[in-house]
């Protein structure tokens, strides 16, 4: 009876300790499984114009490479397991338009996002306010109206917007607004993250080689664009981005908004950066097989 009793204790104990060893086991595998299938996602890639708006993410980056093309810094890694890549484009739409084309024909990425710091055309938004960009446009691309010699200028009147990307390539006036949607996806994954410095909104980034300081014209954007905040890249991007059909979305932080007075803030590039940081994770999660 003791024997039976001893040897059944001993018994439901060495089956449940096998139990106990199979769990473990098969929770380690599955931890690797998921770090194999992090590792087999093409890479994010992550844009910044600037050193401000790109160092400090790439400082975070783990087994870190970095490769230089021409004048484009492109620093390769991963960031908790997930593979992506920091790229810092420079400033403007050339620089940003090459250095995505480079980045897509190297690196085959899953997605790009475009994000730093921008001025505010909506007197309602603020200095820190995170912007994602529902749509981004090109705020460069005009027909100017004819005026004779002497007859100046006034860019109020430069109401038709010249579309750089017509579906009609035989059109040779192509005048319309061109918004570049963000993608779906990816503003789900920014919603998806806490941000705790100012708002985070949706809407419309203009993009131009122009830093307007005039309030008429920047009015006149807001009213007729939608345009949220301008900048020099995002647009330019997309539009690279949708002629190799890869995911994109522009984020956006507000470093001045001339339209209700806020000064610039060079420190809002390193708060874009964490945001976007975690904004990339959480997409690149949603990409892993279920
Ligand atoms: N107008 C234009 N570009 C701006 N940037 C920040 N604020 C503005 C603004 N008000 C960004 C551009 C560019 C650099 C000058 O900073 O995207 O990279």
């Amino acid at each position: 009876m003791q024997f039976k009793y001893t040897f059944g204790v001993i018994s439901l104990c060495s089956v449940l300790l096998l139990v106990g060893c199979n769990n473990d086991h098969s929770s380690v595998s599955q931890i690797s499984t998921v770090e194999a299938q992090k590792q087999e996602l093409q890479p994010i890639i992550i844009q910044g114009a600037l050193p401000i708006e790109s160092q400090q993410m790439a400082a975070k980056l783990q087994n870190v490479t970095v490769e230089t093309v021409g004048g484009w810094t492109f620093w390769k890694g991963t960031y908790n397991g997930y593979p992506m890549i920091i790229s810092k484009t420079r400033m403007g739409m050339s620089n940003s338009a090459a250095a995505t084309a480079l980045a897509i024909e190297r690196y085959k990425p899953i997605a790009i996002i475009n994000q730093g710091t921008a001025g505010g055309h909506d007197p309602d938004l603020h200095v820190y306010d995170i912007v994602l960009g529902k749509y981004a446009t090109n705020i460069g691309a005009l027909k100017t109206p004819k005026q004779p010699v002497g007859g100046g200028s006034n860019s109020l009147k430069w109401i038709e917007a010249f579309d750089v990307l017509p579906t009609d390539e035989s059109d040779p006036k192509p005048i319309q607004i061109r918004k570049f949607e963000g993608d779906k996806e990816l503003l789900m994954a920014a919603h998806k993250v806490r941000y705790d410095k100012g708002g985070v909104v949706e809407g419309t980034i203009g993009s131009a080689d122009v830093w307007n300081n005039e309030l008429d014209r920047i009015q006149f954007f807001h009213q007729r664009y939608g345009t949220s905040v301008e900048e020099m890249e995002a647009a330019s991007v997309a539009q690279i981005a949708r002629q190799f059909k890869v995911p994109f979305l522009g984020i956006r932080i507000l470093s001045n908004n001339i339209t209700n007075n806020e000064a610039y803030n060079p420190r809002t590039g390193e708060a874009c950066q964490d945001y976007v940081l975690h904004v990339a994770e959480e997409y690149m999660k949603s990409k892993l097989p279920k």
